[in-house]
């Protein structure tokens, strides 16, 4: 596969940010490349050293410690939580902001995000079942499934004002999530209240904040097409709040490729780097990004100053044309993408 040997005294000159979905995953199965990529990394390589990676994920839904524990299992390598990155994990940087204030949390399984919420520092967090159970008439066309029931902390919203909404992941209902958003700020956070004219203007006052982790359209599991994802999900909000009121509402957009996602893993990435071989060298090791969606890893890469490598194992389908936006380079999976760039620094 390599075809010189070359003997490093510090830290190798380069180091890969790995997307998941699409590139080491289909749904639940791993990718044939993924685990030979890995091992390379992990040592087997001409370098004979350990090259630094973070793997950078539009998904969530847990916390980054269960997350990371079901990726060693599957990808057979550590997996460290200190190299890893999902959409939410930038949250924890905003969480003491709003860390008395009731907050709305949606997405996953359950109200699975509410642990993840309270870890990152939200003591107050709520979800969309918290709500249905509550009251069912806030949404008449679902009924609490056990297991949901089980997920549910009684409050009474008609006093508990929502000071901001986090999608942490993909939600499941959409329709009644939607409902819910709606309800919160177009009510000043009081769900179920009369809304005012001053609640819907802009400037007007206890307007819920309203945060987004995933933008993607579309990603890809182990069905044959792509899926929606969360960026669909926003969309079908603003569209029914718009027809309400005239207007978009005012949201933060995190994660891929947003500019906030990808300095908050530059310094995870330096970190990373750091507690592999102590002090950074002088020059900052070249950033390979792999992934399977141009509209996320792609782009946020380029802005970044990284070197993109799309593959085609994921979204990307060059059936379809060429990419919306334009790679480094383009390889057919994961261990491609680590071989060419190993080559490249080898070579330069
Ligand atoms: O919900 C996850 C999906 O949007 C994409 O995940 O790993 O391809 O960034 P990933
Ligand atoms: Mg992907």
């Amino acid at each position: 596969m390599f075809n010189q040997e070359i003997d490093y005294v510090d830290a190798p000159p380069l180091a890969f940010a790995f997307d998941i979905d699409g590139v080491l995953l289909r749904g639940p199965h791993v990718i044939p490349a993924a685990r030979r990529a890995l091992a390379i990394l992990e040592g087997d390589n001409p370098m004979r050293k350990k090259i630094p990676y973070i793997l950078l994920t539009n998904g969530g839904g847990s916390s980054e410690e269960a997350r990371c524990q079901k990726l060693t299992a599957q990808l057979g390598f550590n997996i460290h939580p200190l190299q890893f990155i999902q959409s939410h994990t930038i949250l924890k940087t905003v969480a003491q902001d709003y860390a008395d204030r009731p907050v709305l949390v949606l997405g996953g399984r359950n109200g699975e995000v509410r642990k993840v919420a309270e870890e990152y520092g939200f003591k107050n967090a709520y979800t969309t079942l918290d709500v249905l159970a509550w009251n069912p008439a806030v949404w008449p066309f679902h009924t609490l499934t056990p297991s949901e029931q089980q997920s549910v902390k009684s409050a009474d919203f008609s006093r508990t004002p929502i000071a901001a909404i986090f999608v942490f992941h993909d939600p499941r209902n959409w329709a009644l999530d939607i409902q819910i958003i709606c309800d919160a700020i177009q009510s000043g956070g009081i769900i179920g209240a009369t809304p005012t004219v001053q609640h819907v203007r802009p400037s007007g006052p206890r307007r819920p904040e309203l945060f987004f982790c995933n933008g993607d359209m579309l990603w890809k599991s182990d069905f044959q097409r792509p899926r929606f994802g969360q960026g669909a999900f926003r969309v079908a909000f603003q569209a029914v709040y718009e027809s309400l009121t005239g207007s978009k509402y005012p949201c933060v957009q995190y994660g891929k490729p947003t500019e906030a996602t990808y300095m908050f893993a530059k310094q995870v990435l330096r970190d990373r780097f750091r507690d592999l071989y102590g002090r950074v060298s002088v020059k900052e090791p070249h950033v390979y990004m792999v992934g399977d969606n141009p509209e996320s890893d792609v782009i946020g890469a380029n802005a970044a100053g990284w070197s993109s490598l799309l593959v085609r194992t994921g979204v990307y389908d060059p059936r379809q044309g060429p990419p919306a936006h334009v790679p480094t380079h383009e390889v057919e999976d994961v261990l491609e993408a680590v071989t060419w760039a190993i080559e490249r620094e080898m070579q330069s």
